[in-house]
């Protein structure tokens, strides 16, 4: 992380905790990575990972395109000037005015089973997601293309699907695979992008293969790349990817500050943020990287805990920590993506402010939500 520890210190005792922070340098570089492992692929950043405006316009400005899977998030696309071919609507169960709103903008359909065929607009342009049928290296939770999963088509209804949409009029533009969030093992890539290849006899040539997102942040982003273009050499088509995580997840942080500490046959530090704020480690045991922002000589193991009354509201566990005092500051790192997306207002919480640091200094780019804010839409 580029920005110095004395910078979180201020931007928490300024803007107050829990507090998301986003390095701006850190989201081009993942973008640059991204170009540099995937050459000229068209990049459609999969907004569900960070929908915030001010990310979304640097994306937008970088020339990436999004995928969108609700009305708001077609909305949020609309709102920042993306049209037509910068933009996907996908998800299972599309409602009639996503499809409204995804035609009015020229968006391009991922139709993820046959009956959508009838549903879509007239003359749309879509890609059929097909699902592979793979056990991949993932929580269960985050797998998508598991066989059974509720997401995309057999292998043997793609072919049929393709021909279903260009017989409606419609323009099949290609397939589209997305097998998971957060997967490891770049070898999950190479043989789903192998299970596709196998249609190519039926399927024929096809204008564009989307290789999904789903880049874990330690997996073997070269390797994935290779594989994905293979897959699509192997069509004659362009290759489109949906990355989420991968573009924002290193250039955030969680602060949070310690509120207290106990003793109950565990030890917990008990800090200001929890599941309404960082959801991921209960939803999915998720591992952040734990930064203490104070030093002390002596330290320990900590589980560190929201002040949520669930039992489940612990964001970490065992975690390796000088000895915490109340008002000290803690970061959870790789927070920028399905974080802040994931927060709630359970409670009556107020969902914490975000914050960009871009050349050695801060902007604010959501203010922190009031209890007014949470409960506008009931009076
Ligand atoms: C269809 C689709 N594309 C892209 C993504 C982005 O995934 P990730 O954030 O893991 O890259 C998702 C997320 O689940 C998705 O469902």
């Amino acid at each position: 992380m580029s920005i110095p520890p004395d910078a979180l210190l201020d931007a928490a005792d300024t803007h107050g905790t829990p507090l998301y922070v986003y390095d701006a340098s850190e989201l081009d570089a993942a973008l640059a990575r991204v170009r540099a492992a995937f050459g000229d692929a068209r990049v459609y950043y999969a907004m569900k990972a960070n929908p915030n405006l001010t990310l979304l316009r640097r994306l937008h400005g970088a020339g990436v395109g999004f995928e969108c899977v609700s009305a708001g998030e077609i909305a949020r696309a609309e709102h920042i000037g993306a049209r037509g071919t910068q933009l996907l609507v996908n998800g299972p169960a599309k409602s009639d005015a996503e499809y409204a709103a995804g035609a009015r903008l020229g968006a391009t359909f991922i139709v993820d089973r046959e009956e959508e065929v009838r549903l879509l607009p007239p003359s749309s342009r879509a890609l059929v997601r097909v699902n592979p049928a793979l056990a991949v290296s993932t929580h269960d939770h985050l797998a998508t293309g598991a066989a059974g999963s509720k997401f995309g088509v057999t292998l043997d209804q793609a072919p049929l699907v393709l021909d279903a949409l260009r017989v409606a009029g419609h323009t099949a533009v290609g397939l589209h695979v997305h097998i998971g969030s957060a997967i490891r093992d770049a070898g999950d890539f190479t043989a789903a992008f192998g299970r596709l290849i196998e249609l190519r006899d039926v399927t024929g040539p096809l204008a564009v293969l989307d290789a999904g997102g789903g880049w874990g942040l330690e997996a073997d982003l070269a390797g994935i790349a290779l594989e994905a273009q293979r897959a699509a050499h192997a069509f004659g088509a362009e290759l489109w990817v949906e990355p989420g995580r991968y573009l924002v997840a290193r250039a955030g942080h969680l602060l949070t500050r310690v509120v207290g500490t106990k003793r109950t046959g565990r030890n917990f530090v008990l800090v200001d943020a929890g599941m309404t704020e960082l959801l991921r480690p209960m939803l999915y045991g998720a591992v952040h990287p734990v930064m203490a922002l104070w030093d002390a000589s002596e330290r320990s193991r900590w589980d560190i805990a929201g002040p949520a009354c669930e039992s489940g509201d612990v964001l970490a566990r065992d975690v390796d920590l000088p000895r915490p005092e109340r008002g000290q500051v803690l970061a959870f790192g790789d927070a920028g993506a399905y974080g802040a997306a994931m927060s709630s207002s359970y409670l009556t919480r107020s969902r914490p402010a975000e914050l960009l640091w871009q050349d050695g200094d801060w902007s604010v780019i959501r203010r922190r939500e009031t209890p007014l804010d949470v409960w506008a839409a009931e009076e």
